[in-house]
């Protein structure tokens, strides 16, 4: 029985309430938390506001990989620092829109205990901290973007579309014909970029063009990351014995639309960042095309999602008895029936 005592008594689904039939203690005994020194670590309680540095260029060529195609060099050259700012602002939107829409949407459903898994106390309790994590990256990611486009003169001339992510997401979940099964698509996409995103942020502050201000913010955004990360794999050890066989089915055989959703090339918004920028359209689709070939993308995706699909593997071997190569070929695209 869930809820504060008497809230549900007389609950038409008590007796078919699977918290109830779940032995919480084996479920707590493996939780250890991340978040012990939270109240003194957490960038919301102790980084100050960060203010951008005075590089002309604030993102470095390196995070912006068409700039450094040929054509872009041939006829573009001129414009390398205005397209790298408006990829930094568009990262910025990124990040703000990731933690707010979709992040804390499933964080605080956790954090208040509507999934129907059971969920170690302290467990509990660090949802709530992440939730007040993200919502400072979102705060200081929008507050970021307004003083980057500030900087840049921009104000509102130049609209970002819909993020990649929020389209694929939607697409992806849309089509699922239950409200619970919609819910766990969205936490599975959520433990997917939680389990990406500190590797991104690590990536990304290592360049040297980087502008300073920029540089401390991600590393605000790591730190409380890091913690992240060690939460969210443990939820997904913590909640895989609990789940029903076509739920899980479901989520290793879409694994790979749910990492592309977060780590492949947003066309729309790069293509419409060039053509503000002043490249002709045809040059703009052609530098896209040739700069994030197959090949490449689908290679990035698999290095990135190594750590994933390894946890997938065990513990679908461990709590289902499947075996681990039918897992990893089922999370890179070999799509096969797990239920048989
Ligand atoms: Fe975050
Ligand atoms: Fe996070």
């Amino acid at each position: 029985m869930c809820g504060l005592a008497g809230f549900f008594v007389g609950c038409e689904l008590a007796e078919s309430c699977k918290k109830s039939a779940i032995s919480c203690e084996s479920i707590k005994r493996n939780y250890a938390s991340p978040f012990r020194n939270w109240d003194s670590r957490a960038s919301v309680r102790s980084a100050p506001q960060r203010q951008l540095g005075d590089s002309e260029t604030l993102f470095p060529s390196e995070l912006v990989p068409i700039t450094n195609h040929p054509l872009f060099g041939r006829k573009y050259e001129h414009l390398r620092s205005v397209i790298c700012n408006l990829e930094l602002l568009r990262f910025l939107d990124f990040t703000t829109k990731l933690e707010m829409v979709v992040v804390n949407d499933a964080t605080a459903k956790v954090a208040l205990g509507l999934f129907p898994f059971v969920l170690d106390d302290e467990a509990q309790l660090d949802a709530h901290r992440i939730y007040v994590d993200e919502a400072y990256h979102s705060l200081f990611s929008f507050q970021m973007a307004q003083n980057v486009r500030i900087r840049l003169g921009l104000n509102n001339c130049f609209e970002l579309p819909q993020p990649a992510f929020l389209r694929r997401t939607n697409a992806l979940v849309s089509g699922l014909d239950s409200q619970l099964r919609r819910e766990y698509a969205k936490l599975f996409f959520v433990i997917i970029s939680e389990m990406l995103i500190t590797s991104t942020l690590n990536e990304a502050r290592s360049y040297s063009g980087v502008d300073e201000g920029i540089r401390k913010l991600m590393s605000d955004h790591s730190s409380d990351e890091y913690r992240h990360h060690i939460f969210y794999r443990q939820l997904l050890e913590q909640i895989w014995p609990q789940i029903d066989i076509d739920t899980k089915e479901f989520f290793l055989s879409n694994l790979e639309s749910f990492t592309a959703a977060y780590l492949r090339p947003d066309k729309k918004s790069l293509v419409k960042e060039m053509l503000f920028a002043g490249l002709q359209r045809d040059d703009a689709e052609q530098i896209f095309d040739e700069t994030y070939v197959p090949d490449v993308v689908r290679s990035y995706d698999l290095a990135c999602t190594q750590e994933i699909r390894t946890v997938l593997a065990d513990l679908a071997h461990n709590t289902d008895g499947l075996s681990r190569e039918l897992v990893l070929g089922i999370s890179t695209g070999h799509t096969e029936n797990i239920s048989n």
